[in-house]
């Protein structure tokens, strides 16, 4: 055989050898194991259910104060740890890294012992109704300054839930108003205040996340890369989506899709997942909240496939929240197949309950082994 017909074969079975090779590596890829940066489970009987599902997924959790009453203190927040901590499956690790609850009597005190605490890691801001379990929140942002002062200085991070809560405000502007009238002044005020502006679902707030400085980060959840209003209203209301910020449209999903995945540590994942029983969603007046914890790495898989940025997941899964919160990265690694796999219909909840999972029923492309 002349030498040009034998560097042809060569380049086939080169070609050959590289699309397999390729093909194995998209339908399986490694990670280091996730954490999971804004996480609600709830307390008592909730935690047999919350709990394992979590731990299944993630190595760590921010786990979310908004009990009843809520998690005010450094104390109940260990204790709360400890229940949390009662409910891991044997043989599996699990770190609950815990948060405060910011109220109008917060104490700039406070601050420093959450800066002294291994466990506690930052403090959560809900604007008094904003959401599920906010009636004790914050009435107004500046007559809490003095706290903010401390957290600035301690260089503690702040977790915003970000909307006005004006009834004369459009829920689907709650957003961005939050970040014109509240958060644009509060920067100005402290410039190098550590803060994490939780479950962003505008374009408005991913710009706004992109155009300060390192110390502005965001989570994003698996319900607002995947899904958008007209999941929620078309054909009849959908109260399995419905979560607070609510759902906006298709052009902010894409936008959350493109900040997600660009490989910018400023976003990072947190699945807001938050149990309600199938009873109290399916209501008359619905609870906010989707349970996304059973499937919650393989819901972000799929997004983050859908726009052919698999390659992206490990980054916004696994590296940039550890590095935000200033703790060390996971070492243990988990696998993804692309393999079908079906949401369960239902779970029980609570003695006698279920929870309707987010997007109960459909099947995921990906699956974790
Ligand atoms: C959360 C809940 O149920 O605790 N609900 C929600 O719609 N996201 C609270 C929250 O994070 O807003
Ligand atoms: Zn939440």
């Amino acid at each position: 055989m002349c030498r040009s017909a034998l560097s042809f074969f060569a380049l086939i079975d080169y070609y050959q050898y590289y699309f397999l090779f390729e093909s194995i590596t998209l339908d399986t890829i490694s990670l280091i194991q996730p954490d999971d940066w804004h996480a609600h489970l709830r307390d008592g009987l909730a935690l047999q259910r919350t709990v394992p599902d979590l731990a299944k997924q993630f190595a760590r959790a921010i786990c979310m104060p908004n009990l009843v009453p809520p998690v005010k203190t450094v104390e109940e927040a260990l204790a709360y740890r400890q229940r949390i901590l009662a409910h891991v499956p044997e043989g599996l690790d699990f770190d609950p890294r815990m948060v405060l609850y910011f109220t109008d009597q917060t104490s700039p005190q406070e601050i420093s012992k959450i800066k002294d605490s291994e466990f506690v890691d930052a403090i959560k801001l809900y604007p008094a109704g904003a959401t599920t379990n906010s009636a004790n929140g914050v009435s107004d942002i500046r007559k809490v300054y003095a706290v903010i002062e401390q957290l600035e200085k301690h260089q503690v991070p702040l977790l915003l839930h970000g909307e006005v809560t004006h009834q004369h405000v459009d829920i689907f502007d709650r957003e961005k108003r939050f970040l014109d009238e509240v958060l644009a002044p509060l920067l100005k005020q402290f410039p190098q205040l550590r803060l994490v502006l939780e479950h962003i679902t505008t374009s408005e707030a991913a710009h706004f996340v992109l155009e300060h400085d390192r110390h502005v980060a965001a989570t994003i959840t698996p319900q607002h890369l995947l899904f958008n209003r007209n999941d929620l209203l078309v054909g009849g209301v959908k109260p399995h989506f419905y979560c607070l910020p609510i759902l906006k449209r298709l052009n902010h999903q894409q936008t959350l899709l493109e900040v997600a995945t660009s490989g910018n540590p400023k976003f990072f994942l947190g699945t807001d997942s938050a149990p309600h029983a199938q009873n109290a969603k399916e209501n008359a007046c619905g609870c906010a909240g989707c349970y996304s914890a059973p499937n919650a790495i393989e819901l972000y898989a799929q997004a983050f496939d859908q726009v052919g940025k698999i390659d992206r997941l490990e980054g916004f899964a696994s590296h940039f929240g550890a590095d935000f919160y200033g703790l060390p990265r996971n070492t243990k690694q988990i696998t993804l197949v692309k393999q079908p796999q079906t949401i369960v219909e239902s779970l029980d909840y609570l003695e006698d309950q279920k929870i309707i999972p987010l997007h109960a029923g459909q099947t995921l492309s990906w699956r974790k082994v």
